[in-house]
């Protein structure tokens, strides 16, 4: 008779199951942008500390094989600053169940790269774009890169790794006038546009509620333009509010965007993501202060099992939420860049 293994996922003690892992696979990045990183940058872990590709997909393996994980989102930092992206991928694309893979990118040099990319087996591309005027771009991004980033996305575009997410992060009176004209390039290009409330993970520690653009806010701006209905479909665990867009006048759904109301309206209680940090830490929530590396217990020689079993124990003490919708500000121990969106 064979062997029948009850397979047991990530779950936490307040009823959730993770099937969604991102993974961190650099805290380097090209851009600074002004919510996540410092003008001079972070200190960096040490090169050795990184887990290797071989590594990523070791553990991408046992999240894919015995933990129940189905998708997996490749963030950093900026993920394409690692040479070895596309073996990852192509790693990643191997196992079985396969994973549905995606990649969190400023798109900065995606252009060259997208076509080898979608040729590993990446399915899917969520770019951040927050706004379409270099003076802005760059006053955000403290790099002069746009026109690198909108390369990137039409080279992704051509390369069939769409549906394309346009990531926005609005910030008061520096961008958040441009949000409808970058909803009308999305939709005129079937991108879908996402904006995301500010959170306090800036590394700066500058972060206020009270300049915070809020979704409620967002939806309003938008309206000025264009006509938003609540998409009814299911979230799943998603954590943007979908809504369908029509011109003002009415007509037909243009296509869709999504209002991530992160602070505001959090949406913790279904929350079905665990992270690996680049340096092989298992964070069970972005404001969590807890991390267990399971990258000791990889090079110690660890199996598989063994390292699920750490994997387990790290989710099972995922926090409620972070109580940002309750008025509480959670100092994150590390930045966006070195988390991982
Ligand atoms: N608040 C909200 N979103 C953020 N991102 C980075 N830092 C923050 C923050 N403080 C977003 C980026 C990117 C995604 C990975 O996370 O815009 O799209
Ligand atoms: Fe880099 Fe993304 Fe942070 Fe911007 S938000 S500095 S692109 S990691």
């Amino acid at each position: 008779m064979s062997e029948t293994r009850v397979p047991t996922g990530l779950l936490d003690t307040f009823g959730r199951t993770a099937t969604d892992l991102r993974v961190s696979l650099t805290e380097r990045c090209n851009l600074r942008c002004t919510y996540c990183m410092p003008a001079d940058g972070l200190p960096l872990p040490p090169a050795d500390a990184v887990l290797t590709a071989e590594e990523v997909v070791r553990l991408v393996r046992v999240a894919v094989e015995r933990l129940g994980v189905r998708q997996v989102r490749f963030t950093g930092g900026e993920p394409l600053l690692r040479r070895d992206l596309v073996d990852i991928v192509a790693g990643c694309a191997a196992l079985r169940p396969r994973p549905e893979l995606s990649l969190t990118t400023n798109a900065v040099g995606l252009a060259s790269r997208a076509a080898a990319l979608a040729a590993a087996g990446l399915d899917r591309v969520n770019v951040s774009l927050d706004s379409l005027h270099a003076a802005t771009y760059a006053q955000i991004a403290r790099r002069p890169f746009l026109q690198q980033t909108l390369d990137g996305i039409a080279a992704a575009a051509e390369a069939g790794l769409g549906p394309i997410k346009v990531n926005a992060v609005l910030l008061r009176g520096v961008n958040e006038h441009h949000a409808a004209e970058l909803l009308a390039w999305c939709l005129e290009r079937g991108h879908q546009l996402r904006v995301i409330e500010q959170m306090p993970l800036d590394a700066d520690g500058v972060w206020d509620r009270a300049t915070m653009v809020t979704a409620a806010e967002t939806r309003a701006l938008l309206s000025a333009r264009f006509d938003l209905t609540p998409d009814a479909t299911p979230r799943e665990g998603a954590p943007a509010e979908l809504y369908l867009v029509r011109d003002r006048a009415g007509g037909p759904v243009l296509g869709r965007v999504g209002i991530i109301a992160s602070v505001t309206e959090s949406f913790c209680a279904d929350c079905r993501r665990t992270r690996l940090t680049a340096d092989g830490a298992v964070r069970s929530c972005l404001f969590s202060a807890e991390e267990t590396s399971l990258r000791t217990a990889l090079r110690g020689g660890a199996d598989d099992e063994g390292l699920a079993e750490l994997w387990r124990a790290a989710m099972w003490a995922k926090p409620a939420g972070h109580g940002l919708d309750r008025g509480l500000v959670p100092a994150p121990s590390r930045s966006m860049s070195a988390i991982g969106g």
